[in-house]
Protein backbone atom coordinates (compact mmCIF):
# COMPACT_ATOMS: atom_id res chain seq x y z
CA UNK A 1 0.00 0.00 0.00
CA UNK A 2 1.58 3.53 -0.63
CA UNK A 3 1.01 5.50 2.67
CA UNK A 4 0.47 9.03 2.06
CA UNK A 5 -2.32 11.51 2.20
CA UNK A 6 -5.18 10.85 -0.40
CA UNK A 7 -4.61 12.87 -3.34
CA UNK A 8 -6.63 12.35 -6.15
CA UNK A 9 -10.63 12.82 -6.44
CA UNK A 10 -13.09 11.99 -8.69
CA UNK A 11 -16.31 14.03 -9.43
CA UNK A 12 -19.08 12.40 -11.02
CA UNK A 13 -20.99 14.71 -12.93
CA UNK A 14 -23.02 12.90 -15.15
CA UNK A 15 -26.51 10.88 -14.92
CA UNK A 16 -29.75 12.06 -17.07
CA UNK A 17 -31.22 14.52 -14.99
CA UNK A 18 -34.75 13.71 -15.84
CA UNK A 19 -35.95 15.38 -12.08
CA UNK A 20 -35.05 18.71 -12.64
CA UNK A 21 -36.70 19.14 -16.33
CA UNK A 22 -36.75 21.60 -18.82
CA UNK A 23 -33.71 22.92 -16.79
CA UNK A 24 -31.69 20.29 -18.28
CA UNK A 25 -32.46 20.97 -21.71
CA UNK A 26 -30.01 23.43 -21.47
CA UNK A 27 -27.14 22.32 -19.54
CA UNK A 28 -26.95 19.39 -17.53
CA UNK A 29 -27.51 19.43 -13.80
CA UNK A 30 -23.83 20.53 -12.56
CA UNK A 31 -23.93 23.67 -14.93
CA UNK A 32 -27.17 24.99 -13.58
CA UNK A 33 -26.43 28.03 -11.16
CA UNK A 34 -26.23 28.22 -7.28
CA UNK A 35 -26.85 31.52 -6.45
CA UNK A 36 -23.85 33.16 -8.78
CA UNK A 37 -21.66 30.11 -9.64
CA UNK A 38 -22.41 27.32 -11.50
CA UNK A 39 -23.00 23.97 -9.48
CA UNK A 40 -19.93 21.98 -10.21
CA UNK A 41 -17.62 25.06 -8.73
CA UNK A 42 -18.71 23.65 -5.26
CA UNK A 43 -17.92 20.03 -4.99
CA UNK A 44 -14.70 21.36 -7.34
CA UNK A 45 -13.97 24.09 -4.24
CA UNK A 46 -14.22 21.23 -1.49
CA UNK A 47 -11.93 18.91 -2.98
CA UNK A 48 -9.16 22.11 -3.26
CA UNK A 49 -9.86 23.14 0.21
CA UNK A 50 -9.23 19.35 1.03
CA UNK A 51 -5.47 19.43 -0.56
CA UNK A 52 -6.58 17.37 -3.82
CA UNK A 53 -4.87 18.84 -7.25
CA UNK A 54 -6.02 16.14 -9.24
CA UNK A 55 -9.17 15.77 -10.75
CA UNK A 56 -10.84 13.57 -12.96
CA UNK A 57 -14.56 14.68 -14.09
CA UNK A 58 -16.71 12.19 -15.35
CA UNK A 59 -19.97 13.59 -17.16
CA UNK A 60 -22.29 12.28 -20.20
CA UNK A 61 -20.72 12.54 -23.81
CA UNK A 62 -23.20 14.86 -24.46
CA UNK A 63 -22.34 17.47 -21.29
CA UNK A 64 -18.84 16.27 -20.89
CA UNK A 65 -17.21 19.54 -24.06
CA UNK A 66 -19.53 22.19 -21.83
CA UNK A 67 -17.74 20.99 -18.59
CA UNK A 68 -14.40 21.01 -20.24
CA UNK A 69 -15.05 24.16 -21.75
CA UNK A 70 -16.00 25.83 -18.09
CA UNK A 71 -13.06 24.19 -16.08
CA UNK A 72 -10.37 23.31 -18.70
CA UNK A 73 -6.82 20.93 -17.62
CA UNK A 74 -7.04 23.03 -14.91
CA UNK A 75 -3.55 24.41 -15.28
CA UNK A 76 -4.79 27.77 -14.25
CA UNK A 77 -5.88 27.02 -10.76
CA UNK A 78 -2.40 24.69 -10.63
CA UNK A 79 -4.59 21.76 -10.27
CA UNK A 80 -4.73 18.72 -13.19
CA UNK A 81 -7.91 18.21 -14.29
CA UNK A 82 -9.04 15.25 -16.82
CA UNK A 83 -11.85 14.10 -18.06
CA UNK A 84 -13.80 11.09 -19.17
CA UNK A 85 -17.03 9.66 -20.58
CA UNK A 86 -19.95 7.36 -18.59
CA UNK A 87 -21.98 6.72 -21.60
CA UNK A 88 -24.80 5.60 -19.66
CA UNK A 89 -25.60 6.89 -15.70
CA UNK A 90 -25.39 2.84 -14.75
CA UNK A 91 -24.63 3.98 -11.52
CA UNK A 92 -21.98 5.70 -8.85
CA UNK A 93 -19.58 2.86 -8.62
CA UNK A 94 -18.98 3.02 -12.31
CA UNK A 95 -16.91 5.94 -11.84
CA UNK A 96 -13.95 3.45 -10.35
CA UNK A 97 -13.76 0.75 -13.59
CA UNK A 98 -13.76 4.54 -15.73
CA UNK A 99 -11.35 5.74 -13.56
CA UNK A 100 -9.10 3.02 -12.92
CA UNK A 101 -6.24 4.14 -14.93
CA UNK A 102 -6.44 7.86 -13.80
CA UNK A 103 -6.81 6.45 -9.93
CA UNK A 104 -3.45 3.78 -10.54
CA UNK A 105 -2.31 2.53 -7.70
CA UNK A 106 -3.75 5.69 -5.38
CA UNK A 107 -6.28 5.78 -3.14
CA UNK A 108 -9.09 7.95 -4.47
CA UNK A 109 -11.80 10.58 -3.43
CA UNK A 110 -14.98 10.68 -4.84
CA UNK A 111 -17.31 13.24 -4.82
CA UNK A 112 -20.60 13.76 -6.20
CA UNK A 113 -21.27 16.75 -8.30
CA UNK A 114 -24.19 18.23 -7.26
CA UNK A 115 -23.50 17.52 -3.72
CA UNK A 116 -22.54 20.79 -1.99
CA UNK A 117 -20.90 21.08 1.75
CA UNK A 118 -20.22 24.03 3.51
CA UNK A 119 -18.80 24.82 6.92
CA UNK A 120 -15.60 23.38 8.93
CA UNK A 121 -13.53 20.90 6.68
CA UNK A 122 -11.65 19.12 8.86
CA UNK A 123 -13.51 15.94 8.81
CA UNK A 124 -12.61 15.99 4.98
CA UNK A 125 -8.79 16.26 5.54
CA UNK A 126 -8.95 13.59 8.21
CA UNK A 127 -10.20 11.16 6.27
CA UNK A 128 -8.17 11.51 3.46
CA UNK A 129 -5.19 11.63 5.67
CA UNK A 130 -6.64 8.20 7.45
CA UNK A 131 -7.25 6.35 4.02
CA UNK A 132 -3.64 7.47 2.43
CA UNK A 133 -2.14 6.36 5.54
CA UNK A 134 -3.68 3.23 6.83
CA UNK A 135 -6.07 2.12 3.96
CA UNK A 136 -9.52 1.31 3.85
CA UNK A 137 -12.25 3.25 3.31
CA UNK A 138 -13.85 6.43 4.91
CA UNK A 139 -17.92 7.93 4.56
CA UNK A 140 -20.01 10.12 6.29
CA UNK A 141 -23.33 10.27 8.13
CA UNK A 142 -25.80 13.33 8.38
CA UNK A 143 -28.68 13.06 10.36
CA UNK A 144 -32.23 14.72 7.55
CA UNK A 145 -35.47 14.43 8.03
CA UNK A 146 -35.81 11.85 4.72
CA UNK A 147 -33.28 9.43 4.98
CA UNK A 148 -35.45 6.99 2.67
CA UNK A 149 -34.30 9.67 -0.32
CA UNK A 150 -30.44 7.99 0.66
CA UNK A 151 -27.87 6.12 1.37
CA UNK A 152 -28.81 5.19 5.05
CA UNK A 153 -26.11 4.36 7.20
CA UNK A 154 -27.14 2.78 11.14
CA UNK A 155 -24.58 2.62 14.28
CA UNK A 156 -24.64 -0.39 16.92
CA UNK A 157 -24.48 0.81 20.47
CA UNK A 158 -20.19 1.45 20.67
CA UNK A 159 -21.15 3.58 17.68
CA UNK A 160 -19.79 1.71 15.15
CA UNK A 161 -21.69 1.14 11.93
CA UNK A 162 -23.58 -1.82 11.31
CA UNK A 163 -25.30 -1.38 7.84
CA UNK A 164 -25.52 0.86 5.34
CA UNK A 165 -28.85 0.63 2.97
CA UNK A 166 -29.88 2.35 -0.39
CA UNK A 167 -33.17 4.10 0.03
CA UNK A 168 -34.49 1.54 2.34
CA UNK A 169 -38.40 2.30 2.90
CA UNK A 170 -38.08 1.94 6.60
CA UNK A 171 -34.50 3.30 7.42
CA UNK A 172 -32.99 2.41 10.30
CA UNK A 173 -31.38 5.79 11.64
CA UNK A 174 -31.96 9.47 9.91
CA UNK A 175 -28.06 9.77 9.36
CA UNK A 176 -27.84 9.76 5.34
CA UNK A 177 -24.48 9.24 3.75
CA UNK A 178 -23.33 11.80 1.71
CA UNK A 179 -22.26 12.35 -1.68
CA UNK A 180 -18.25 12.27 -0.55
CA UNK A 181 -16.01 9.31 0.08
CA UNK A 182 -12.71 8.48 0.50
CA UNK A 183 -11.46 4.51 -0.99
CA UNK A 184 -8.03 2.66 -0.65
CA UNK A 185 -7.60 1.40 -4.23
CA UNK A 186 -9.04 -1.88 -3.24
CA UNK A 187 -12.00 0.32 -4.20
CA UNK A 188 -11.30 -0.64 -8.06
CA UNK A 189 -11.39 -4.33 -7.43
CA UNK A 190 -14.50 -4.19 -5.62
CA UNK A 191 -15.88 -1.77 -8.42
CA UNK A 192 -15.28 -3.78 -11.30
CA UNK A 193 -16.14 -7.24 -9.29
CA UNK A 194 -20.08 -5.15 -8.53
CA UNK A 195 -23.03 -6.83 -9.35
CA UNK A 196 -26.00 -4.44 -10.59
CA UNK A 197 -28.82 -3.79 -7.99
CA UNK A 198 -32.20 -4.58 -8.81
CA UNK A 199 -32.77 -1.25 -10.45
CA UNK A 200 -29.64 -1.62 -12.47
CA UNK A 201 -27.44 0.38 -11.36
CA UNK A 202 -23.89 -0.29 -9.81
CA UNK A 203 -24.36 1.16 -6.47
CA UNK A 204 -21.82 2.89 -4.24
CA UNK A 205 -23.54 1.68 -1.67
CA UNK A 206 -22.54 -2.00 -2.24
CA UNK A 207 -18.65 -0.92 -2.54
CA UNK A 208 -19.68 0.61 1.12
CA UNK A 209 -21.40 -2.82 1.89
CA UNK A 210 -18.26 -4.50 0.99
CA UNK A 211 -15.86 -2.45 3.22
CA UNK A 212 -17.82 -2.88 5.98
CA UNK A 213 -17.97 -6.55 5.24
CA UNK A 214 -14.45 -6.27 5.58
CA UNK A 215 -14.20 -4.45 8.39
CA UNK A 216 -13.07 -1.46 6.55
CA UNK A 217 -15.29 1.10 6.52
CA UNK A 218 -14.65 4.12 8.84
CA UNK A 219 -17.66 6.05 9.22
CA UNK A 220 -17.83 9.37 10.70
CA UNK A 221 -20.56 11.62 11.65
CA UNK A 222 -20.58 15.34 10.31
CA UNK A 223 -21.68 17.59 13.11
CA UNK A 224 -24.94 19.78 12.62
CA UNK A 225 -22.96 22.97 12.36
CA UNK A 226 -21.65 21.40 8.55
CA UNK A 227 -24.21 22.46 5.88
CA UNK A 228 -25.00 19.60 3.39
CA UNK A 229 -27.23 20.76 0.49
CA UNK A 230 -29.30 18.39 -1.69
CA UNK A 231 -29.71 19.95 -4.77
CA UNK A 232 -32.23 16.79 -6.48
CA UNK A 233 -35.03 18.84 -6.87
CA UNK A 234 -36.39 22.47 -8.04
CA UNK A 235 -37.12 23.46 -4.47
CA UNK A 236 -33.81 22.20 -3.01
CA UNK A 237 -31.83 23.98 -5.83
CA UNK A 238 -33.62 26.90 -4.59
CA UNK A 239 -33.45 26.49 -1.34
CA UNK A 240 -29.44 26.10 -2.35
CA UNK A 241 -28.95 29.22 -3.96
CA UNK A 242 -30.42 31.08 -1.03
CA UNK A 243 -28.30 29.47 1.36
CA UNK A 244 -25.19 30.70 -0.71
CA UNK A 245 -26.48 33.96 -1.47
CA UNK A 246 -27.50 34.46 2.44
CA UNK A 247 -23.91 33.94 3.64
CA UNK A 248 -22.28 35.27 0.66
CA UNK A 249 -24.35 38.59 1.41
CA UNK A 250 -23.67 39.00 4.90
CA UNK A 251 -19.86 38.56 4.68
CA UNK A 252 -18.93 40.19 1.22
CA UNK A 253 -17.26 36.49 1.12
CA UNK A 254 -17.81 34.33 -1.71
CA UNK A 255 -18.33 30.79 -1.24
CA UNK A 256 -16.83 28.15 -3.89
CA UNK A 257 -14.65 31.29 -6.09
CA UNK A 258 -12.45 28.48 -7.28
CA UNK A 259 -9.52 31.51 -7.98
CA UNK A 260 -10.01 32.38 -4.59
CA UNK A 261 -8.76 28.77 -3.05
CA UNK A 262 -6.01 28.22 -5.66
CA UNK A 263 -4.17 31.26 -4.33
CA UNK A 264 -4.83 30.40 -0.42
CA UNK A 265 -4.05 26.96 -0.60
CA UNK A 266 -0.67 28.18 -2.51
CA UNK A 267 -1.56 26.07 -5.72
CA UNK A 268 -1.11 29.40 -7.41
CA UNK A 269 1.03 31.97 -6.71
CA UNK A 270 0.49 36.31 -7.11
CA UNK A 271 1.40 36.01 -11.18
CA UNK A 272 -0.90 33.06 -11.72
CA UNK A 273 -4.00 34.61 -9.81
CA UNK A 274 -3.12 37.89 -11.87
CA UNK A 275 -3.60 35.81 -15.14
CA UNK A 276 -6.70 34.46 -13.81
CA UNK A 277 -8.21 37.75 -13.16
CA UNK A 278 -6.65 39.36 -16.48
CA UNK A 279 -8.98 36.41 -18.28
CA UNK A 280 -11.73 37.54 -16.33
CA UNK A 281 -14.16 40.19 -18.14
CA UNK A 282 -15.26 42.57 -16.15
CA UNK A 283 -18.02 41.40 -13.94
CA UNK A 284 -18.59 41.41 -10.35
CA UNK A 285 -16.93 38.29 -9.67
CA UNK A 286 -13.60 39.94 -11.56
CA UNK A 287 -13.94 42.85 -8.81
CA UNK A 288 -14.06 40.39 -6.26
CA UNK A 289 -11.00 38.82 -7.06
CA UNK A 290 -9.07 42.15 -7.65
CA UNK A 291 -10.44 42.89 -4.07
CA UNK A 292 -9.18 39.55 -2.10
CA UNK A 293 -5.48 39.67 -3.81
CA UNK A 294 -5.83 43.58 -2.94
CA UNK A 295 -6.28 42.86 0.60
CA UNK A 296 -3.52 39.72 0.58
CA UNK A 297 -1.14 42.48 0.14
O1 LIG B 1 -26.42 12.52 -2.60
C1 LIG B 1 -26.05 11.41 -1.83
C2 LIG B 1 -26.69 10.14 -2.34
O2 LIG B 1 -26.24 9.96 -3.70
C3 LIG B 1 -26.32 8.92 -1.48
O3 LIG B 1 -26.87 9.03 -0.19
C4 LIG B 1 -26.80 7.63 -2.13
O4 LIG B 1 -26.36 6.53 -1.41
C5 LIG B 1 -26.30 7.55 -3.57
O5 LIG B 1 -26.82 6.40 -4.23
C6 LIG B 1 -26.72 8.79 -4.34
O6 LIG B 1 -28.13 8.81 -4.42
P1 LIG B 1 -28.92 9.64 -5.52
O7 LIG B 1 -30.30 9.11 -5.62
O8 LIG B 1 -28.77 11.06 -5.24
O9 LIG B 1 -28.14 9.26 -6.80
P2 LIG B 1 -28.43 9.78 -8.26
O10 LIG B 1 -28.78 8.63 -9.09
O11 LIG B 1 -29.37 10.94 -8.23
O12 LIG B 1 -27.00 10.30 -8.69
C7 LIG B 1 -26.27 11.26 -7.97
C8 LIG B 1 -25.52 12.16 -8.93
O13 LIG B 1 -24.57 11.41 -9.68
C9 LIG B 1 -26.43 12.83 -9.94
O14 LIG B 1 -26.11 14.21 -9.99
C10 LIG B 1 -26.13 12.22 -11.25
C11 LIG B 1 -24.78 11.58 -11.08
N1 LIG B 1 -24.73 10.26 -11.71
C12 LIG B 1 -25.62 9.32 -11.33
C13 LIG B 1 -25.57 8.06 -11.88
C14 LIG B 1 -26.54 6.99 -11.47
C15 LIG B 1 -23.74 10.00 -12.63
O15 LIG B 1 -22.93 10.88 -12.96
N2 LIG B 1 -23.69 8.76 -13.18
C16 LIG B 1 -24.55 7.77 -12.84
O16 LIG B 1 -24.42 6.65 -13.38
Amino acid sequence: MVAHMTKKAIILAGGAGTRLYPLTQIACKQLLPIYDKPMIYYPLATLMLGGLREVLIISTPKDLPMIRGLLGDGARLGMRIEYAEQPKPAGLAQAFVIGADFVGNDSVCLILGDNIFYGKLDFFRDALRLVGMDGGACVFGYQVKDPERYGVVEFGADGRAISIEEKPTKPKSPFAVPGLYVYDNEVLQIARDLKPSPRGEFEITDVNVEYLRRQNLHVRVLGRGMAWLDTGTQQSLLDASNYIAAIENRQGLKIACLEEIAFAQGFIDRAGMQRCIDAIPKSPYREYLELVMGEAR
